[in-house]
């Protein structure tokens, strides 16, 4: 197999791949390394079937069947999260369509926190419509020991229903049943990820405060972690072409989708979210 670098902070793309064609285990293996190795993985050109992505995406674990965001799946394929701006059946916006606004990790907000995505670009805007990505190990190796001292107990409470929305839509039935369904979380700022053994930080604009501390309190510390992760040098900024798969790590990256696309062209992608192991606690 042939990879090719995305980026200096992260990614990788595997060149040459489909998706809809048999894939031994040993290239697969490979595969998973250079996942585990980049972070990222960039697949071009998968003209795929919602079974074909379903089946490869098993491939690198148990599927996430979105009980936790009933409204945002796919009512014939649980295992896919519908992100996109296409309205509904009656006219009205489409639910998915403020999805990942905000800098995350896939699935914080719950007991069992994604091992990894797979987004498939199913229609894109003529240009925008871009996904950033950050590395959160690079970003947490480039901390201070004292800063690495100063978080290493800290647990930061993680939100569903903090979405960038439209303030017609606060206080919404949807986002009152999303934080029905996810009780507010308390996941450690700083993850050891079980496959590569690496710290990073695990954090993002769905936190609010660290538990035990006043929002007041843990503003400073938050945004200033969010503002580190985020630096150009750990970034990768994706340009979305149709039929891209992208894979990404949840336990050393988090994500926003930018919204800097024309809202009236459609923006259609489909998610399959891989189960990672459980953490964190609920926050009465
Ligand atoms: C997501 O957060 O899973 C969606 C990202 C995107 O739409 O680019």
């Amino acid at each position: 197999m042939k990879f090719r670098k995305l980026s200096h902070a992260l990614g990788a793309e595997v060149c040459d791949v489909d998706i809809t064609q048999p894939m031994s285990e040993a290239q697969f293996g490979e595969i998973y390394r250079a996942f585990l190795d980049n972070g990222i993985l960039l697949l071009r050109g998968q003209r795929c079937t919602r079974e074909h992505h379903i089946e490869f995406s098993r491939r690198f674990g148990e599927l996430d069947n979105h009980d936790a965001l009933p409204r945002d799946r796919n009512s014939d394929y649980h295992e896919l999260l519908m992100v996109t701006n296409a309205p509904n059946a009656d006219g009205s916006p489409g639910e998915g369509r403020y999805t990942g606004r905000q800098w995350h990790s896939d699935m914080s907000f719950t007991s069992h926190p994604s091992l990894g995505s797979l987004l498939r670009a199913v229609k894109i805007p003529d240009v925008g419509g871009d996904t950033q990505f950050a590395n959160m190990t690079a970003a947490y190796d480039a901390l201070s020991d004292g800063m690495k001292k100063l978080i290493a107990g800290l647990h930061g409470i993680h939100m569903s229903g903090t979405r960038k929305i439209a303030s017609a839509d606060v206080g919404s039935q949807r986002i009152s049943e999303q934080v029905r369904i996810n009780p507010p979380i308390a996941q450690p700022v700083v993850r050891v990820h079980p496959e590569t053994g690496r710290k990073a930080l695990y954090l993002g604009e769905k936190v609010k405060r660290f538990d035990g501390m006043t929002e007041e309190e843990s503003r400073p510390l938050i945004e200033y972690l969010n503002r580190h992760a985020t630096k150009p040098e750990f970034v990768y900024r994706h340009q979305w072409r149709q039929d891209d798969i992208l894979v990404w790590d949840n336990r050393c990256t988090m994500h926003q989708a930018l919204g800097d696309f024309d809202e009236t062209q459609l923006r259609h992608m489909e998610r399959t979210t891989v189960l990672g192991s459980a953490s964190g606690y609920v926050v009465a």
